[in-house]
């Protein structure tokens, strides 16, 4: 009765990301438009009750050990400290953690450590205002300044760093963004574009690599990590004579998802906002558990769907076949 996430492919999902909203208060010129997208309309949300029970099932049935939660951006959901309370208090309790873009962060870190959570990764792609103002199209770098450092000053380490290099526009950015890490304690990670953006604007040729990233990174003497990275999508590297705030040695990743992919490692389960589940990123279909719900399913029945839905994952996300096609769902409706 409580059987794991399994694929075909022998995998076995215990990591669930959880999508909280698909509104962002950024518009990154790479994720949407300026705009905005047709947002969810809030009857197909999943409330508040709806997420904590799922999250019950997937920690209580499927054997789920981690929990992330994202967005759109997650901090702007009214519910967040309420849904992490709930999760901290399951049966074994599940590692917790969020994904944000640091907006709102200096207000809430401190509730949100209370209720439970873990640690927080920070989407932070320039350290210049003026810059930032040109790629979110908002006036928000000093807020994501500050909620990094409310992060670290409530515990909730390691902060990571998550940066998306685009050519001509912050590449030349890569070191002082290390160094910017490595003085303040956060871990940082470059992650390679993927073709999830709203606009389907994504170009191979354009992407700035894991390999490129890794180069202008030279002058740092970084090390090979001695923990290998097992299931988590980041390669990481050792800085020599260098500690986080945690006091542990530092560390910088690179997310190489469409040069060095890691699929056949993946053990993630992803749940939409409006309660679909995505077994993964690039799924091109769904799994709907809200209406399940809504319908009075059972735990054990909910469970079953979601174990059939994950039995579907393909082997790899297949961006270098010639057939890909890009799931119809944005990253900022998917949640990294
Ligand atoms: P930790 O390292 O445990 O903190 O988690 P994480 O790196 O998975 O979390 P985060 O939400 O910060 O994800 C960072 C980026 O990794 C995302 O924005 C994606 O670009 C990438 N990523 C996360 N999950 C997947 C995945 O399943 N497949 C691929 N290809 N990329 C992923
Ligand atoms: N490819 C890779 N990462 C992306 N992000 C947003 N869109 C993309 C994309 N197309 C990043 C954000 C944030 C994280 C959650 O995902 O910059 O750091
Ligand atoms: Fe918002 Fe993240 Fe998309 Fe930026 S990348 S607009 S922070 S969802």
């Amino acid at each position: 009765p409580n059987a794991p996430l399994l694929d075909r492919f022998g995998r076995v999902a215990t990591d669930l990301r959880v999508s909280l909203t698909d509104r962002c208060n950024l518009r990154c010129t790479y994720c949407m438009p300026a705009e905005g997208l047709a947002w969810m309309p809030q009857p197909q949300q999943l409330t508040d009750d709806e997420v904590k029970r799922l999250v019950r099932i997937a920690v209580e049935q499927l054997g789920v050990t981690e929990i992330r939660f994202t967005g759109g951006e997650p901090l702007i959901r009214r519910g967040l400290v309420g849904i992490v309370t709930e999760a901290a208090g399951l049966t074994p309790r599940p590692r917790l953690s969020l994904t944000t873009n640091g907006i709102g962060l200096d207000r809430t870190a401190v509730a949100l450590r209370d209720a439970g959570l873990d640690r927080v990764n920070v989407s932070l792609d320039t350290l210049d205002p003026a810059r930032f103002h040109q790629l979110t199209l908002r006036d928000r770098h000093a807020d994501v300044l500050s909620g990094l450092r409310a992060a670290v000053d409530a515990g909730l380490t390691p902060v990571k760093i998550n940066t998306v290099l685009m050519r001509g526009v912050n590449d030349d950015e890569a070191p002082a963004l290390l160094r910017f890490a490595l003085d303040n304690g956060y871990q940082l990670r470059f992650i390679e574009q993927m073709p999830l953006d709203a606009q389907h604007q994504w170009d191979r040729h354009e992407m700035v690599t894991a390999e490129e990233i890794l180069a202008a990174l030279e002058p740092f003497g970084l090390q090979p990590d001695d923990v290998s990275r097992g299931t988590a999508p980041a390669e990481t590297w050792l800085i020599p004579d260098h500690v986080d705030a945690a006091g542990e040695p530092a560390r910088v990743g690179v997310i190489a998802s469409v040069t060095r992919p890691f699929c056949g490692d993946c053990d993630r389960t992803r749940l939409t906002a409006d309660g679909q589940v995505r077994n993964c990123l690039f799924a091109t279909s769904e799994s709907d558990l809200r209406k399940l719900l809504r319908d009075g399913a059972s735990d054990s029945a909910i469970a079953d769907a979601w174990r059939t839905a994950m039995w579907g994952k393909r082997a790899g996300h297949g961006i270098d076949d010639p057939k890909f096609l890009q799931p119809a769902r944005p990253m900022s409706a998917i949640g990294g």
